[in-house]
């Protein structure tokens, strides 16, 4: 059996989806903090168990009979949060090896490094020096930056018309429908052990570069302004952004400003047999769906 957690998040939900198209319902279960959200799931043959990377008990019973663990990062809100994803993540780890599971899928991030600007890639290393150190088979995939991630960072400028950011570097924004598409390919059939190559969109693209995309889309002008970091801090500051939100965001630039989100690769095009989806693409289909 194929236990996917974060069912009820994005990734892994479509995970889920695309392996419904591959394999039986009756081979694929799902981990998730609140059972209910998944009953349709259940409806149609997916086991559902609860799990919280919190509780070991209930991701061991979640985990019971699995051959293959998904394991979608849990997320951290800052800096002060890593020691705690790190110990969600490693009492993961650790209770699908109780459980017997062969392998294990995480899902990691292009810019995963231990030194990292940006608090979730530290995360994500630590996650991977677990994983090598489990003794269990995995495989860590380094998935692009979230196209969906851009979409909210635009948010503000579609309205205003204005992008204002700290200075920043290009990223190869990456579609979830696509990573989702790859990680069911790697779960189905599996290849790809260890840490996978960078999984990214075919093209590395700025805040200039988003917002002439989205100027074009929009069909009217969104300029991007570049604003120095301390007068970022403070017009967020005056917006009421916790200050750890702000450090976060701030991490972001700084790392993308030296290009650790820049790398284009073409190993998720391999994977899903046609080139990924564009950022262009993906930002036509969110309007499209506000639209309806
Ligand atoms: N590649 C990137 O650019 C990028 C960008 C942002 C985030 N991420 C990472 O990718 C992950 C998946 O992305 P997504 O878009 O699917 O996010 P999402 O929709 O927020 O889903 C995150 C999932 O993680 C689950 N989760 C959180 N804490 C948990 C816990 N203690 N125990 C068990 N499950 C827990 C959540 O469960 P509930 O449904 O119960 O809340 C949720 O289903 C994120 O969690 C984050 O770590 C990557």
């Amino acid at each position: 059996m194929i236990i996917v957690t974060g069912a009820n998040g994005k990734l892994g939900r479509a995970v889920v989806e695309q392996l419904l198209m591959r394999i039986p319902a009756e081979e694929i279960g799902v981990s998730v903090r609140d059972p209910n959200q998944a009953q349709e799931l259940r409806e149609r043959g997916v086991r559902v168990r609860r799990g919280d990377y919190d509780d070991a008990e209930s991701l061991h019973h979640a985990f019971e009979g699995a051959s293959q663990v998904f394991i979608v990062s849990s997320g951290i809100m800052g800096e002060a949060d890593i020691p705690h994803g790190i110990q969600q993540h490693q009492t993961a780890i650790d209770t699908a090896k109780r459980a017997g599971v062969t392998r294990v899928l995480y899902t990691s991030h292009i810019g995963s490094s231990p030194t990292s600007h940006f608090a979730p890639m530290i995360h994500h290393a630590a996650t991977e020096k677990l994983l090598k150190a489990s003794g269990m088979a995995f495989t860590s995939l380094r998935n692009g930056y979230y196209a969906a991630s851009a979409l909210l960072l635009i948010g503000g400028a579609i309205k205003t018309g204005e992008l204002i950011a700290p200075e920043d570097g290009p990223v190869a924004w990456t579609a979830h429908s696509d990573l989702a598409e790859a990680a069911a390919a790697i779960i189905s059939e599996p290849k790809l052990d260890g840490i996978t190559p960078n999984l990214t969109g075919s093209e590395a693209i700025d805040m200039e570069g988003i917002a002439s995309i989205a100027s074009e889309v929009m069909g009217r002008t969104i300029r991007r302004i570049v604003v120095p970091d301390e007068e970022f801090r403070d017009r967020m500051m005056a917006q009421g952004v916790p200050e750890a939100s702000i450090n976060m965001r701030m991490g972001m630039f700084l790392a993308s400003r030296q290009g650790d989100f820049a790398q284009v690769d073409p190993s998720l095009t391999d994977l899903i047999g046609r080139p990924p989806k564009s950022f262009r693409e993906v930002l036509k289909e969110s309007i499209s769906q506000q639209q309806r």
